[in-house]
C-alpha cells in the first residue's frame, strides 16, 4: 500500500485555509498527480449560501486550470471523515475517475478510509453518455 502521509498532511494543512463562516465545517482536500505533484483546496462559503464551494472542487478546479489532468490520489480531511457530496462525486467521476480517495477524520488522521469513485458513485453519468444522441 502506498505511503500517503504527505498527501494526508497536505489535506490537513489545506483545511486550515477553509472559510466556513456559516457551517463551521472545515474541509481540506489534496490531490496528488501521477507525477507526485500535490494541489490543495479548502471549502469556501458565501453569505449567499448556495455559492459556497467544497474543498474537493476547489482542489480539482485548481489542478485542472494549472494543467494537471491525471491523478493518483485524493485526500479529504474533515471532522468525522465525511465522504464527498454528490456534486463533488460527479466531478470526480468526470475528471479524476482512477484516483484512490482517502477520507480522513481530522481528529483521528492516522486511520484514513480508502475508497474509489465507482464505489461512491456507481453507474455515473459522463460525457460518453452524451454520445448517444
Ligand atoms: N463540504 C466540503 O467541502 N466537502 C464535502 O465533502 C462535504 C461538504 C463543505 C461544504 C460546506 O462549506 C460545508 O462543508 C458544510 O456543508
Amino acid at each position: 500500500m502506498p505511503d500517503h502521509s504527505q498527501l494526508i498532511f497536505a489535506a490537513l494543512e489545506a483545511r486550515k485555509q477553509s472559510i466556513a463562516t456559516y457551517s463551521k465545517f472545515q474541509v481540506g482536500a489534496a490531490l496528488m498527480t501521477v507525477d507526485g505533484e500535490i494541489i490543495t483546496g479548502a471549502n469556501i462559503e458565501s453569505a449567499s449560501y448556495g455559492l459556497s464551494c467544497c474543498a474537493e472542487r476547489v482542489a480539482l478546479f485548481k489542478a485542472l486550470t494549472d494543467g494537471y489532468h491525471k491523478f493518483q490520489a485524493l485526500a479529504v480531511a474533515s471532522p468525522g471523515g465525511a465522504a464527498p457530496c454528490g456534486a463533488c462525486r460527479q466531478l470526480i467521476a468526470e475528471y479524476a475517475a482512477d484516483t484512490e480517495i482517502l477520507l480522513i477524520d481530522s481528529d483521528a488522521p492516522e486511520n484514513p478510509k480508502s475508497t474509489r469513485i465507482n464505489e461512491l458513485l456507481p453507474d455515473s453519468f459522463t460525457g460518453e453518455d452524451l454520445q448517444a444522441c
